[in-house]
């Protein structure tokens, strides 16, 4: 007999919330340093997993600027996304929707195209190699201006068809989701699902503006929607996904421990959860650690599991047939 969480662990699944910069390992990065013949700002690989001590988000938003320097060349974006589809593959993921910060790149003198290519090609790899399926998400950095972000949808125009859909990343404090009201605006016209982080460690006020003025598919994090009863109804009512990230949430001090976290409260009132690593490298580690850490704190038994694993193609925006395949699969897996 499997145990529950063995179970978790060899079932089919989806990830939903991973931003591609964030699955940098230290090792991968001092390679492309090197490749690069630039210079990271710590010595070594020890030194540099020595500063993944975060106190908040902005801490760790630092650093992982910083480390995405290293990423030049085409070749960089596809060992990075490379590196992850086999990581997550490892954790039983068969779809991936990720999320790629042009505005990173695009500031420091990279091409847009550099980048898209570079991930394309890393993801043309795994789905050959593997069959995984992926799903770009391009996010817009919600600490510069909206102009900034306009100029990034200009630039994304001619690759609009490799492009899925949109996001909302960065500082979330002091910049809510309606900043960004025009140009979420012009993603949905051109027939975009979009999507925001809110409530990580914005106010729940955040994410009602998400739903209300940015109109999104999905909410990323939306842990502190559990100190708003009438927004858990709402979010329950409409059947809107939470993109929850566990060790994230933990290790940037949302909650301090991970027992204390919101994810039972959520589950309890019927929301359609799913379980996601955010960024990987930097918060302990991938979807798999996420399963172990979430049922070390909460012991869910495998009804719950199936729930969880369900969800992550139920909010999904894989097509219709093939997530009816997969939610089969899950109901197999779990028979
Ligand atoms: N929150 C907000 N922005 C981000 C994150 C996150 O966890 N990771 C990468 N960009
Ligand atoms: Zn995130």
């Amino acid at each position: 007999m499997k145990t529950p969480l063995e179970l978790a662990l060899s079932c089919p699944k989806a990830e939903l919330h991973v931003h591609i910069e964030g699955t940098l390992e230290p090792e991968l990065a001092f390679a492309l340093a090197r490749r690069n013949g630039i210079a990271l700002p710590h010595a070594d690989i020890d030194a540099l997993r020595a500063a993944y001590d975060f106190a908040d988000l902005q801490s760790f938003l630092d650093l992982y600027y910083a480390c995405a320097d290293v990423l030049r060349t085409e070749a960089d974006f596809h060992d990075l996304m490379l590196a992850y589809l086999q990581r997550a593959r490892a954790d039983g993921v068969v779809h991936a929707e990720i999320f790629f910060d042009p505005q990173t790149h695009t500031a420091r003198g990279i091409p847009f195209e550099t980048v898209l290519r570079g991930l394309e090609a890393g993801a043309a790899e795994a789905r050959e190699a593997w069959g995984m399926s992926t799903q770009l998400i391009l996010c817009f950095l919600r600490h510069l201006p909206e102009t900034d972000a306009e100029a990034t949808l200009e630039a994304a125009l001619p690759f609009i068809d490799r492009i899925h859909g949109f996001g909302l990343d960065s500082s979330e404090r002091g910049h809510p989701p309606a900043k960004f009201a025009r140009v979420f605006e012009r993603c949905r016209a051109l027939g975009k699902p979009v999507v925001a982080h809110a409530g990580e460690e914005g106010p729940p006020a955040y994410i009602v503006e998400a739903l209300d003025v940015l109109k999104v598919a999905r909410i990323d994090h939306g842990v502190r929607a559990s100190e708003d009863p009438a927004l858990l109804d709402r979010l329950a009512r409409e059947a809107m996904p939470l993109t929850v990230c566990p060790l994230s949430n933990v290790r940037l001090r949302v909650f301090e421990e991970m027992r204390e976290h919101s994810l039972p409260a959520l589950l309890a009132r019927g929301l359609v959860v799913t379980l996601n690593s955010d960024d990987p490298a930097y918060f302990g580690g991938y979807l798999g650690n996420n399963l172990r850490a979430v049922q070390q704190a909460f012991d869910f038994d495998a009804a719950t599991w199936k729930t969880l694993l369900g969800n992550s193609f139920r909010a999904s925006f894989i097509d219709p047939a093939r997530r009816a395949a997969w939610l089969a699969e899950v109901e197999r897996h779990f028979a």
